[in-house]
Formats: structure tokens, sequence, C-alpha cells
């Protein structure tokens, strides 16, 4: 098996990307259709109407990717598997070509001495599983430890990092509540039912890995700084902590929902809901914790005359309240600030207390495309100034929390290539590596040269 975590004292550095952003292929091999494959039909679902049914068609171009990877002087490269090329129908029938595919890859990481770090959901759930309700019902997170069992199995002997999750809170909230993630359903508090599922599904399939032979299992959260504007937004800002942060890291290290969760969140006190057992097998259920960051929130109180922000919804149980976004921001929106990271690594160290890896940060940038060389292979660079000020402001950011005495292990830029960004389309670029729609070319941009020239350095200052 190939090294796990980093180890103690050491700081690795990876990238990051997500099976239904990057495969497309939609139907190939068997593959069932996912949640995002019906939701992303819905007009208006996502900014430019577009899907990911081709998305940057990895599936057959894997082997350039990696190479791009490999080229990127990282360590790790966090993927995620795509539980419907797996188990079509959510629960029962393997499909094995599907299994084949991620055995090619991580043979293929492999053979780059790259270090695969797997994550089991990136919020491609199987749409069968969504039709009998989703997260919202028990038998979900018992078929998700069915699917963990079938790719531990044949994975395991290579694959040593990882992960069940990834944000639940997205899957849980923008998918059941807000409504503007897949599924699509805006039941208000019912999408805590949706968190619950959600953390006795990662427990169980963390006892699958394990069983199987799994050293280093975790859960990867989109854990957030809750700042409040100002005095009078620390009650509403206390709420939004609770379904931010406290939903997940509550049960994992306390085995409970804590008080102030429970006073938003009352679902979570129903006992046919959080069942006898439930917290004891979630309390305690990782090795390491993943912690993505882009940007603090930042509660107020509700101003009568501000337009409602797209993740309002996102918080049931909590009073109306308005979110502040401060300059600068990035082309997504989002505010910009290092020191974010700082106090979520820090505070997230001191109440967790495992190795943590930030798997991952990164920024949405107007990614200006401009040719360099015309004529019957026209080439292109991307001269992304702002994206390398951004990531080279959180390395720094994290060398910081290292400082303060958090074990931070990691660092994994999010992400390889331009790709589906969810609701937003294509329209919005992360990438270190832009992907031309039109004919799937791949351009490394001047950030991917700067990680590539400055990995050591990074690795060394950190
Ligand atoms: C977090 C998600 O895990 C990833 O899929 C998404 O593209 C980035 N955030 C940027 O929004």
């Amino acid at each position: 098996m190939s090294p796990a975590l980093p180890e103690p004292g050491r700081f690795a550095l990876g990238t990051a990307t997500a099976s239904y952003q990057i495969e497309g292929a939609f139907t190939e091999d068997g593959r069932g259709p996912s949640i995002w494959d019906v939701f992303s039909q819905r007009p208006g679902a996502t900014a430019d109407g577009r899907d990911g049914s081709v998305a940057c068609d990895s599936y057959h171009r894997w082997t350039e990717d990696l190479d791009l990877v490999a080229g990127l002087g990282v360590e790790y490269y966090r993927f995620s598997i795509a539980w419907p090329r797996i188990v079509p129908e959510g629960r029962g029938r393997v499909e094995e070509r599907g299994l084949d595919y991620y055995d090619r890859l991580v043979d293929g990481m492999l053979e780059r001495g790259l270090v695969p770090s797997a994550t089991l959901f990136h919020w491609d759930l199987p749409q069968a599983l969504e039709d009998e309700g989703g997260w919202l019902v028990r038998s979900t997170p018992e078929a998700f430890a069915e699917y963990a069992d079938v790719v531990a199995q044949r994975l395991v002997d290579r694959v040593g990092l990882w992960a069940t999750h990834n944000e639940p809170w997205c899957a849980a909230y923008l998918g059941y509540a807000a409504g503007v993630h897949a599924p699509g359903r805006q039941e208000g508090g019912a999408a805590h039912r949706a968190a619950h599922h959600l953390n006795l599904g990662h427990a169980l399939a963390a006892e699958r890995l394990r069983a199987a032979g799994a050293e280093a299992v975790g859960i990867v959260l989109n854990l957030a700084p809750i700042w409040p504007e100002r005095e009078e937004a620390r009650e509403v800002s206390a709420g939004i902590d609770a379904i931010r942060n406290a939903v997940w890291l509550d049960p994992l290290v306390d085995g409970a929902y804590g008080e102030q969760l429970l006073s938003v969140a009352p679902e979570l006190a129903d006992p046919e809901l959080v069942q006898t057992g439930d917290l004891d097998r979630i309390q305690g259920s990782v090795d390491w914790l993943g912690v993505n960051y882009y940007t603090p929130v930042r509660p107020d109180v509700a101003l009568a005359d501000a337009a409602p922000h797209p993740e309002g919804g996102a918080y049931p149980g909590v009073a109306p309240f308005d979110l502040v976004v401060r300059e600068p921001r990035t082309d997504i929106g989002w505010e910009i600030e290092p020191a974010g990271l700082t106090d979520v690594l820090t505070t997230t160290w001191e109440r967790v207390g495992v190795p943590i890896i930030v798997t991952e940060n990164g920024a949405a940038c107007v990614d200006e495309v401009a040719p360099v060389a015309e004529g019957e292979a026209p080439t292109y660079a991307v001269d992304d100034q702002d994206r390398i000020d951004y990531l080279r402001g959180h390395l720094a950011a994290v060398n910081d929390a290292r400082r303060a005495g958090a074990d931070v292990r990691a660092y994994f830029v999010w992400t390889l290539l331009d790709n589906f960004e969810w609701a937003e389309g294509y329209t919005k670029t992360f990438g270190l590596v832009h992907v031309a729609s039109e004919d799937q070319t791949r351009t490394p941009k001047a950030s991917y040269r700067w990680v590539a020239a400055h990995a050591d350095d990074l690795r060394e200052a950190a």
C-alpha cells in the first residue's frame, strides 16, 4: 500500500478533483444516472444551462491528466469515485467496468509516483437512491456502506488515504434546504435528517474501510470561521456555526449533538432518526480530517432592504440574517481572507486533535486566454497572477497555523482542471490548467508553473 498520511512533522502538497466535475462519459461502461445528471437538466439549475455529461472528458483523458498532476511536482492526487459507476442502481449489482476504471487510474498514479487519496462521495448520489428518499432515509447510509466495502475490497491494497464524504454540509443543506444543489429540494428542517444520515453513512463506511485494511480514514468538511459582523449578530452566528460546523464536529468529537445545535435543529433529538448506538459509532471515527476552505462567513442581522443571499435557505431553524461579503473577492464573489484559514485550522485542531489536511483551497479567477502562437497548432497562455497571489497568501496562512501548533500535514490546491462548477456550470474557473470546452485542449496556466517551480520551497517553508 502506498503511504497514507504524511509522517508527523512533514508537509506535503497535492491537487484535487471530483468525479462528476471532470469525468464526463456519463452513460459509459454501465454508469447509472446520478442526482446531478437529473438536477442539472432543470431549467435554471446551472448558470449556463450546462451539465457534467462531457465535463473535461477525463474518463478518456485520464493519462494526460495524471501526467499534468505529476508535472506539478506534488505528491498527492485527491480524486473521487463515482458511486453510480460502481453500483449503478445505488445498491445491489456491482459494475466491474466502473471498478476497472478506478483500478487503472490508481495504477496510473502509482506509476507516476503519486499518492492516491480517494473520496467516496463527492455529491454524485445514484438517482435510484434519491427516488427512494435520498439522504432523508436511513437506507441510504446503509447502501453507502455496501458501496464503500466494494470499493475498499478492490483498491485498499493500493490506496492508503481515504475520505468518506466531501462537504456533507453542501449535500444536506444546499441539496435539501436551499435547493441550489442536487437534488434541489427545499424542505427546511428536514435537511437536518440528511445531515444525520450523512454522519451515520460516514461511520458505517469508515467501519467497512477499516475492516478491509484501510489505515487512514477521514471525512472532508467545509468548516468555516463564523465571524459576526456586529454584537447584535452573535445569536444568528451561533446558529449558523451550529449548522455549518457543530453538526459534524459534535458527534465526531463528543458523540452527541450539542445544545446549541439542538436549539436550531430539534429534529436531531428525534430518537427514530438518531437511533441508539448511532452517535457512538460516529464518535472518534476519523484518523484524519480534511478541511476545505475558501472564505469566512460574516453574519449580520437581517437588513430589510438586502437582497436574499443564495445560501440564505441553507440554515433552517436560524432566524433571518444577512451575510456580509467584504472586498477583495474572487470571481465567484467570495471574500479573500487567508486569516480565516489560520483561524479554522487552529480552532479545528484544538477541537478534534487528529492530523488535518487542507483538502481544498483555491480561487475562481477571470482567466484571460491569450494566443501565443497561431497557425495549425495554436498555443495559448493564461497569466493568472491573481490565483498565484491567492495560493501564496493561503499557504502562508497554513504556515501560521502550523507555527501556532496545529498538526496540518498537507495542502491540496483546488483544482487541477477548469471543470463543472456545480450550479455555476462552466462559468467559474478554479483550475491550474485551462480546459477549452470546444476541443478539450489542456493549457497549464501561470499558476500551474508557479506551483511546479516552487513546490520544494513551498513544502519547506511550511
Ligand atoms: C468545494 C467542492 O468540494 C468542490 O467540488 C467545488 O468545486 C469547490 N468547493 C469550489 O466551489
